[in-house]
């Protein structure tokens, strides 16, 4: 099947694991590495599709579990599928569910066989299988679609982890038995927690299945940042070379930067349009300004004057403090745009970097910094 998704590495870096890529699916290619925005109910939040085209999108991502609950996959099949309802035509890819499972559901209960949790939507109770979820994602019919796993906590027991992490391989088997779809790759996530054994062994088990991608998931939880590097620096080098390494919920400076020294291709976060949501607009060098703040008030500069996001070419901060001020929907909209645009682009500027062997130099800033803050 991955004869279909063909992940070609155009150069490696020097000095480090980086790569830059081209990954082909049925819709379109995405030049790695590369940052997914998070369009979890077929929209990405506060943006219309064709602003989102203008951010320099090339792979968008939506979520089994909530297209699931709302408005069912059915209604999404007799829309045409994912692409044609939200009106996306490049490439797309579906979180299986079972993070969102966890993180968002009460009263759930996994077995071998699967989740059963009650919807937050109307109380009824819901099953996810692996099976169900491979069948829901063939429906929605992105390109991309990811295997069912269970996500242990952090902090959790290293049993509590290993157990995890096997269930995860054994419902990788049955994803892979029930997918049907030729035009659709199914990829393995690796779990195993902060255990950097259990990740190794779990990446090589997952590497001899042979499947079109990879994904390095249960990051993010609550962990120190410092233990993402070190998981990615365990868990990278035994997934295949050949195929694109995605590492899942993560979008910050750093650890992208790091992550993509370890060779990681694709990572994906809510974190512009979340941040957007509550007023605050990513700038280069990682900060993040609060844009209700008085210094904005009378400053009539773009957010970026580098940028050349639609929010950075016509607007002012002053325009944008006076909208977040009053609340208006439209300050979420502009800074959502300018957001997911930085973050594209930092992914962007590596990959530049990476194709002319200026990496390490570039982007010593984020590979040599090891704080704790998160930027
Ligand atoms: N999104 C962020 N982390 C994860 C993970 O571990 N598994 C899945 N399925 N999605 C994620
Ligand atoms: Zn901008």
């Amino acid at each position: 099947m991955s004869e279909k998704f063909p992940f070609q590495v155009l150069v490696e870096c020097s000095q480090t694991k980086a790569r830059a890529g081209l990954f082909l699916t049925p819709h379109g290619t995405v030049e790695t590495p590369r940052f997914m925005p998070v369009g979890t109910l077929a929209n990405v939040k506060t943006i219309t599709t064709a602003q989102l085209g203008e951010t320099g999108a090339q792979m968008v991502l939506a979520n089994t579990y909530h297209l699931h609950l709302q408005p069912g996959e059915a209604i999404v099949a007799k829309a045409g599928g994912l692409h044609s309802f939200m009106q996306w035509h490049g490439p797309m890819l579906t979180d299986s569910g079972g993070f969102q499972v966890f993180s968002l559901s009460e009263l759930r209960q996994v077995t071998d066989e699967g989740v059963t949790f009650r919807s937050p939507r109307d109380g009824q109770v819901i099953n996810i299988t692996p099976e169900k979820s491979i069948q829901i994602q063939n429906t929605l019919g992105a390109d991309v679609i990811m295997a069912f796993d269970e996500c242990p906590p952090y902090p959790a027991s290293r049993e509590a982890v290993e157990a995890a992490t096997n269930r995860t391989y054994r419902w990788l088997e049955r994803c892979i038995a029930t997918h049907q779809r030729q035009d659709q790759a199914l990829f393995g996530i690796v779990q195993g927690g902060v255990h950097l054994d259990l990740r190794a062994q779990a990446a090589q088990a997952l590497a001899k299945l042979n499947l079109p991608g990879y994904a390095i998931g249960g990051v993010s939880v609550g962990e120190p940042p410092e233990l993402i590097h070190q998981i990615v620096k365990a868990t990278a080098p035994f997934l295949p070379r050949e195929k694109p390494r995605y590492l899942m919920g993560v979008g910050t400076y750093r650890e992208m930067a790091k992550a993509v020294a370890a060779g990681v291709d694709l990572f994906d976060c809510v974190i512009p349009t979340r941040l957007a949501r509550h007023g605050a607009a990513l700038v280069q060098q990682g900060d993040r300004w609060n844009l209700k703040n008085a210094q904005f008030r009378e400053d009539f500069t773009p957010l970026d004057e580098t940028c050349p996001c639609y929010t950075c070419q016509n607007f002012t901060r002053a325009y944008l403090c006076h909208l977040v001020r009053s609340r208006e929907i439209l300050a979420y909209t502009l800074l959502s745009i300018h957001n997911i645009t930085e973050l594209i682009r930092f992914t962007q500027r590596m990959r530049e970097a990476i194709l002319s062997d200026r990496f390490t130099t570039e982007f010593a800033p984020w590979l040599t910094q090891s704080g704790t803050t998160d930027s």
